[in-house]
């Protein structure tokens, strides 16, 4: 009798175990991109080595020349937060409006997205994570691309 109670409480718990096994996979596995990415710091930090970066790229920094950079950051840090499922509320101007005039090409485009892919590369920042940034980024393409 001992001992068959004995087995039922060592089922529980084993069960009990597994169940937080899965449940802590599984969290891992549905963390929000904005998560993943490391959150509201890390996005911040993306941003200033990724707008530096444009800064330096002969390409494409003549569009920048009259941008107001601090506003553009913040800009930016709340596009990335809120598109990765985070906290923020982005309060800009709709892509086709902020780019509007500018003549944006789609090598211009390829030239930002290259310059993004360098900083989350130096990031360290993991694949998957990198693929779905894109991902959520690539389809504004079609709103600031004008020639
Ligand atoms: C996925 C790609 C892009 C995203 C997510 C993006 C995002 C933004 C955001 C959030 C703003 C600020 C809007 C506001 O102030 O209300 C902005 C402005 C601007 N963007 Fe982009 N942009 C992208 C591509 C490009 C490209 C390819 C260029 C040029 C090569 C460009 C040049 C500019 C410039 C010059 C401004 C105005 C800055 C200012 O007047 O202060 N953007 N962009």
């Amino acid at each position: 009798m001992i001992r068959k109670q004995f087995r039922m409480n060592l089922l529980g718990f084993l069960l009990l175990i597994a169940g937080c096994a899965s449940t802590t996979q599984q969290s891992v596995a549905d963390k929000s991109l904005y998560d993943r990415l490391g959150g509201k710091d890390a996005i911040t930090a993306v941003v200033d080595d990724f707008v530096a970066r444009v800064a330096a790229d002969k390409r494409i920094n003549g569009f920048f020349a009259k941008a107001n950079v601090p506003r553009l950051k913040m800009m930016l840090v709340d596009q990335i937060c809120e598109a990765s499922g985070g906290p923020c509320k982005y309060t800009g101007r709709d892509m086709k409006s902020a780019h509007k005039g500018m003549g944006i090409t789609n090598a211009d485009f390829d030239a930002l997205v290259g310059d993004l892919v360098a900083t989350l590369d130096k990031f360290k920042v993991g694949d998957r994570e990198k693929q779905e940034l894109l991902a959520a980024l690539g389809p504004m393409r079609t709103d600031i691309v004008e020639k």
